[in-house]
């Protein structure tokens, strides 16, 4: 069975490049193959990774939906649909990546995320794990991109804001009743020593802390430098941490349910 992992937090809080360093930990620790998702209209997934996207699903739909591709003799619009998807995966060492990307016109992301789920659900069976990318807020879990995976890993940053988005994120996820195996709330850039606001404010939100990961400047040089998360070096602060939280994570079993 493919082990999915999808990400979730507020904006600016992480989860693209803890996604990353999730796939670098599979990848070197549990083998592959690897299917990334980026599930963020922003699309920015690939560039972490280091691998460059040509079509997301949303521009192939776009071109799709204006009848601008030109479909061979003898093919259905559909078969010729999926092809186009097919090609939209971008192939690399132990890993494939597909991106969402933006829908045609003023921010209806329905049908993309829509097609998004099925394309997932056909792929999924050929991968070890899933690794899916999200939007900051609430959007993923009410459109249902985020159901049925087995790890939900929520990101904040050190701050009330952030410890307030973990809340409302857990809560929407027992009102829409998702299918959400596990859930792990993670602080990012976590100094060390958490401030005592900040914990009384996860403390009367009921959550408790799964990991904590460091700040760490190698995150920030690779941003700048464009170099690929997924090469920053053993030992590196972000990179044990998350390690020790992937050895967590994938040391409970997807049946554990946590309410
Ligand atoms: N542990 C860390 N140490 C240092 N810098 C970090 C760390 N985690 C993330 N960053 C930096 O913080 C910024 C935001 O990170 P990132 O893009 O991963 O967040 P995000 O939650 O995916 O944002 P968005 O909501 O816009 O998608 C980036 O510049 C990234 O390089
Ligand atoms: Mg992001």
């Amino acid at each position: 069975m493919t082990v999915s992992i999808a990400m979730a937090g507020k904006g600016g809080t992480g989860k693209t490049s803890i996604a990353c360093l999730i796939i670098r930990y599979l990848l070197r620790h549990e083998g592959s193959p690897v299917l990334a998702v980026d599930a963020d209209p922003a699309a920015n997934l690939g560039l972490g990774l280091g691998l460059n996207f040509g079509n997301t699903i949303g521009s192939i739909l776009a071109e799709y939906n204006e009848n601008k591709l030109a479909i061979p003799a003898g093919l259905s619009k559909d078969a010729f649909l999926n092809s186009k998807l097919n090609e939209s995966i971008i192939e690399s060492q132990g890993i494939d990546l597909i991106t969402m990307g933006r829908g045609e016109g003023s921010g209806c992301y329905c049908f993309p995320n829509n097609v998004l789920k099925s394309f997932i659900d056909r792929l999924l069976p050929n991968y070890k794990f899933m690794v899916m990318d999200n939007e900051a807020g609430l959007e993923h879990l009410s459109r249902g991109t985020t159901e049925s995976i087995d790890h939900l890993v929520i990101v904040s940053n050190h701050s009330v804001k952030g410890a307030r988005t973990v809340g409302t994120i857990i809560q929407l996820i027992s009102e829409l009743k998702l299918d959400i195996k596990r859930r792990w709330v993670v602080l990012n850039q976590s100094p060390d020593k958490v401030d005592p606001l900040v914990e009384a404010e996860f403390a009367r939100l009921g959550v408790s802390l799964d990991a904590r990961i460091p700040e760490d400047r190698l995150i920030l040089e690779y941003d700048w430098n464009q170099r690929s998360l997924l090469d920053i070096p053993e030992g590196a602060l972000s990179v044990t941490a998350v390690d020790k939280m992937m050895k967590l994570i994938l040391s409970k079993r997807s049946s554990e349910v946590r309410a």
